[in-house]
């Protein structure tokens, strides 16, 4: 694919960087190291169900924009109810489990359209579709979840409802970018996990892409973690990552 010049700004507006951590002090820690770095911040379960919602106001004060990754799958209503929370908390984008169903993935926009309905100050958030999680293999997908055929074909299915129940994009792994973008249209964004700039440790991951072939692939944004929070020095290590992209 041909070679697109972003901006250093665009380049680490690209970047989700995975704030996985038990509590406030550690990811703290991270903050100031990377401060005055314009990516975007990803807020997990394990960070938000410890700091709760001031860790995500605080964030934002910062002038951070803020994915909260905590794949809400629950009956319709439930759901509408958390959409409207963090969609009044402020998060520039948030996720629901495709898995949920049509219903669910509606109430989740009903829920944020009645937010934003009651309070023109707010921002619409992004609203993103969990397809198969990563860790998802056809075995289990076929023997345990009980759901036939080969990954590529559920992701795509879910994509599509996705987009059906008027959702904005999905999380997918980098190698999915192209299915998803043929099936559901260029507009429909990506959000990819499972980067490793070359030579980074691969960890649990297993489909791996570095940074600047997820960007050649087509993805919107990349959710980095480990390489970038447990790097010895963690700055170096995003900076060099939007090298890349700046290069790529
Ligand atoms: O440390 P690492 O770069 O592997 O972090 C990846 C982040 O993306 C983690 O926060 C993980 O929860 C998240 N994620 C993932 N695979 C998915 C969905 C989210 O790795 N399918």
């Amino acid at each position: 694919m041909s070679a697109t010049t972003i901006s250093r700004e665009q380049a680490a507006g690209k970047v989700m960087v995975a704030l996985d951590y038990p509590d406030a002090a550690s990811a703290e820690t991270l903050l100031k190291q990377l401060e005055g770095i314009p990516c975007y911040m990803k807020v997990g379960m394990q960070l938000y169900y410890a700091a709760g919602p001031e860790f995500v106001r605080m964030l934002k004060a910062r002038g951070y924009r803020v994915f909260l990754d905590v794949k809400m799958h629950d009956i319709p209503n439930t759901v509408k109810g958390g959409a409207g929370s963090v969609t009044r908390l402020g998060v520039d984008m948030f996720n629901v489990h495709a898995a949920g169903g049509r219903d669910m993935m509606e109430a989740a926009m009903e829920g944020v359209e009645e937010a934003l309905a009651a309070d023109a100050s707010l921002t619409k958030p992004t609203v993103i579709a969990v397809t198969q999680l990563t860790s998802t293999s056809e075995e289990v997908l076929n023997d345990e979840i009980g759901i036939p055929g080969t990954v590529a074909e559920s992701v795509a299915r879910y994509a599509l409802l996705a987009i059906a129940s008027g959702l904005d994009g999905v999380v997918a792994s980098p190698h999915e970018v192209g299915l998803v973008k043929d099936t559901c249209g260029p507009a429909f964004q990506t959000v990819t996990p499972g980067i490793r700039p070359a030579g980074a440790d691969i960890g649990d991951q297993s489909r791996i892409m570095t940074p600047q072939a997820a960007l050649q692939a087509g993805t919107d944004f990349m959710v980095i973690g480990r390489p970038i929070t447990r790097a010895a020095d963690p700055r170096a290590a995003l900076e060099s990552i939007i090298e890349e992209l700046i290069q790529a």
